[in-house]
């Protein structure tokens, strides 16, 4: 058989299997298969229907993204599609692991569906900047109706195999045995002598009044600045107008329109980049791991609950350590109210919530035998963290890790201090821990490579997104923030107001605002950094003492009800005069005469700030390659997916236009400050991006 879909008799069905390892992308060798299979029970007057399924974990994951940027070669997948639809033989799609994007727009054309529980079932081709351009948005709101469909497409969410066996997208859902369940509905058809059901032919169920306008709303609040969600509605709602030839061929253009423009390319590089971060350049795939059954989390403070939370959630047994008993009660009783809420909104099980509470034991004293691995958490003063990391290193198993999750102190100094800093490493979680992704995995040049392979192997287990660096002061993301935080505080010293600054950075697709983000955290929690970094800090942002003098009067943010903002009952921020009062006096006791600053120059300093320092990241090997950066901000920070990273976004930009506009602010600003990277500097004169340096 042609291409990567095999064919065998099962009496008279045909049962054709994608294979296509790993994921049965519906790649060009796929759609030649298809075609071939579809010959092949054509031309059978034995075969009386035919059986789609996939080989391996899954049914298919959809177009080969590998594909995307080039001409698809013949048979394009919509061809597959409709002659699928079209066939005058039933064709049953047996779905199984995933059937995402183009594979579930493949089975929307087949003429019945069975389902093997569990299976992932959505079009999530809005995260890749598109829509569907196989017919998806057009079949499936016949099939389910408008709202589910809107939510699929639009919203990228899945469809639970329950709901969409009450639905009508599933005709059978079986708890084993798939292909033959298949095979037997398809015997039953034939002698049922049902014809093809083609979904195209079906019209949809009547949509309810606005719901349109409803979804339209929706995903420009939620996910503001994505062109494809919009699209994404306008394009279901085709189905309601227009013929289904008509829609088919309107869906494809609008697809096509978004894969050719920036977004799409940009959200692509994203996936692309999220994936590609898995092989570590220089760590073998094959370097052994170490067994992590049991751990323990020092420092019970929201990030130590948030870290023993979310490794209890992966079945680790977790002794959390604080100071005093009290406090280890204290702390306990905190991640229960953690999961309460937890439950509240629907995301864990009763059960599932005790079995982590059992897990974490909120203790005052270590028992260093019972801990695989040991994640220090404690406040970053580098001297109490050194005593710790000298305590500990005698006492833990031989085996046993030593991870801080410091995110800015010398790692190399606390792995010294323990004596053994070939089981030391950097786990550097953000906040709050037990829900955000991204973990920072640094290693020093003492980590052994099994370190490093098992702490990337335990946030993987714990549902995290692992990002390897290496072990300088701020690590990538604390570093590269930094410098934004910097010019944020320059710029309002110059004449900008901290509602201006957030609006600049909300604007280019943040969903918040450097300042905004501070009032969340605290600004006592951001001082504190402040205060540990203050040595490092140049003359100049010591003298921006706007947290000192903000925090001195009582305004700590959010929580104390005044920040740089100003918070109402319900938390909205809003501007306040005295703000602005104390940013004017601030300025004009330093004789700064204040000058309105255009957006564009908000946007490049705080942006191009980050991306210097991204490039001189590289250029020290703190990482490999511009993907650890990208990644860091992306699942990090909020940067925008449609602008694919800072890195990216730099090379779209042109690291020649980037290097002009460092040189411009090195005269204005500061040579401290806009120096170029060397890295930088060397690419923008040949031509070259960080992708292609
Ligand atoms: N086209 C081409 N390659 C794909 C792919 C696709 N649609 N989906 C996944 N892959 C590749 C990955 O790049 C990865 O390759 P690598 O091992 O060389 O890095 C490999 O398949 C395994 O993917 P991974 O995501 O690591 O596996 P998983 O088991 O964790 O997840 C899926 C499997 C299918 C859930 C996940 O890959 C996914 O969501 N894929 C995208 C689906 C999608 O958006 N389809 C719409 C396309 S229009």
């Amino acid at each position: 058989m042609a291409g990567s879909v095999s064919v065998k008799r099962a009496g008279e069905i045909l049962v054709a299997t994608l294979e296509h390892p790993p994921v049965n992308a519906l790649s060009h060798a796929v759609r030649l298969g298809l075609m071939a299979a579809l010959d092949a029970a054509a031309a059978d007057p034995g075969v009386r229907a035919l059986v789609l399924r996939g080989s391996g974990r899954n049914f298919s994951a959809g177009a080969d993204v590998r594909e995307f940027g080039r001409p698809f070669a013949a048979p394009e997948l919509g061809e597959v599609i409709e002659r699928t639809e079209a066939f005058d033989k039933p064709v049953v799609a047996a779905l199984h692991g995933s059937a995402l994007g183009g594979g579930l727009e493949l089975a929307l054309a087949c003429h019945f569906r069975v389902a093997l529980a569990g299976t992932r079932l959505g079009l999530p081709e809005v995260k890749l900047g598109i829509i569907p351009g196989g017919g998806g948005t057009q079949r499936l709101p016949r099939l389910v109706g408008a709202r589910a469909a809107l939510s699929v497409i639009a919203e990228a969410r899945d469809l639970e195999p329950q709901e969409a066996l009450r639905l009508g997208l599933l005709d059978r859902l079986v708890e084993s045995d798939l292909e033959g369940a298949a095979v037997e509905f398809a015997q039953d058809i034939v002698r049922a002598g049902r014809a093809p059901r083609r979904t195209g032919s079906l019209d949809p169920p009547p949509a309810e009044e606005n719901v349109f306008a409803e979804f339209a709303r929706n995903v420009a609040r939620r996910q503001r600045g994505f062109e494809a969600p919009q699209v994404a509605v306008q394009a279901v709602q085709l189905a309601y107008q227009v013929p289904f030839a008509q829609g088919l061929r309107r869906e494809l253009e609008m697809c096509m329109k978004l894969l050719n423009g920036e977004q799409s390319r940009a959200q692509r590089h994203a996936f692309a980049v999220e994936r590609e971060i898995a092989h570590v350049p220089g760590l073998a795939p094959d370097t052994p791991v170490r067994a992590i059954a049991a751990a323990a989390v020092i420092g019970a403070g929201v990030m130590g609950r948030g870290i023993a939370l979310s490794l209890a959630s992966a079945g680790l047994a977790v002794q959390l350590v604080a100071r005093t008993a009290a406090a280890a009660h204290a702390a306990h009783a905190a991640i229960a109210k953690l999961c309460e809420s937890q439950a509240a909104r629907g995301g864990l099980s009763r059960a599932e919530l005790e079995r982590r509470l059992a897990l974490i034991s909120a203790v005052a004293e270590l028992d260093p035998q019972r801990a695989d691995l040991v994640v220090e958490s404690i406040s970053e003063d580098p001297q109490a963290k050194r005593t710790l990391f000298g305590q500990l290193g005698p006492t833990l198993k031989p085996q046993a890790i030593l991870a801080s999750n410091t995110s800015f102190l010398d790692l190399e100094v606390l792995a010294r201090a323990s004596g053994r800093p070939a089981d030391v490493a950097g786990l550097h979680f953000f906040n709050p821990a037990h829900a955000m992704r991204l973990v920072e995995v640094v290693r020093t040049r003492e980590t052994a490579p099994e370190v490093t392979a098992t702490l990337l192997a335990l946030a993987r287990r714990l549902g995290k997104l692992p990002v390897l660096v290496g072990a300088r002061e701020g690590f990538v993301a604390n570093r590269m923030l930094s410098r934004r935080s910097r010019e944020a505080l320059f710029l309002l010293e110059e004449g900008a107001l901290p509602e201006e600054v957030d609006a600049a950075l909300t604007g280019f697709g943040f969903p918040a605002g450097p300042f905004a983000v501070q009032d969340l955290g605290g600004l006592d929690v951001v001082l504190a950094t402040r205060r540990a970094r203050f040595g490092s800090l140049s003359e100049r942002e010591r003298g921006a003492d706007f947290l000192e003098q903000l925090t001195a009067s009582g305004r700590l943010g959010q929580k104390s009800g005044s920040g740089w903002y100003r918070y109402d009952a319900e938390r909205r921020a809003q501007p306040d005069p005295q703000v602005a009062a104390l940013i004017e006096r601030h300025s004009a006791e330093r004789g700064r005469v204040r000058r309105a600053v255009p957006e564009a120059e908000i946007l490049e300093r705080c942006l191009y700030a980050m991306i210097n320092e991204g490039a001189r990241l590289i250029g020290e090997g703190v990482v490999p390659r511009p993907h650890e950066i990208d990644l860091i901000w992306l699942a990090g920070f909020g940067f925008p997916a449609y602008r694919g990273g800072p890195m990216y976004y730099a090379d779209r930009v042109g690291l020649a236009n980037v290097l002009g506009r460092l040189a411009h602010y090195r005269e204005t600003v500061g040579a401290e400050f806009f120096t170029p990277a060397p890295l930088l500097e060397q690419l923008a004169r040949a031509g070259r991006g960080f992708y292609d340096a």
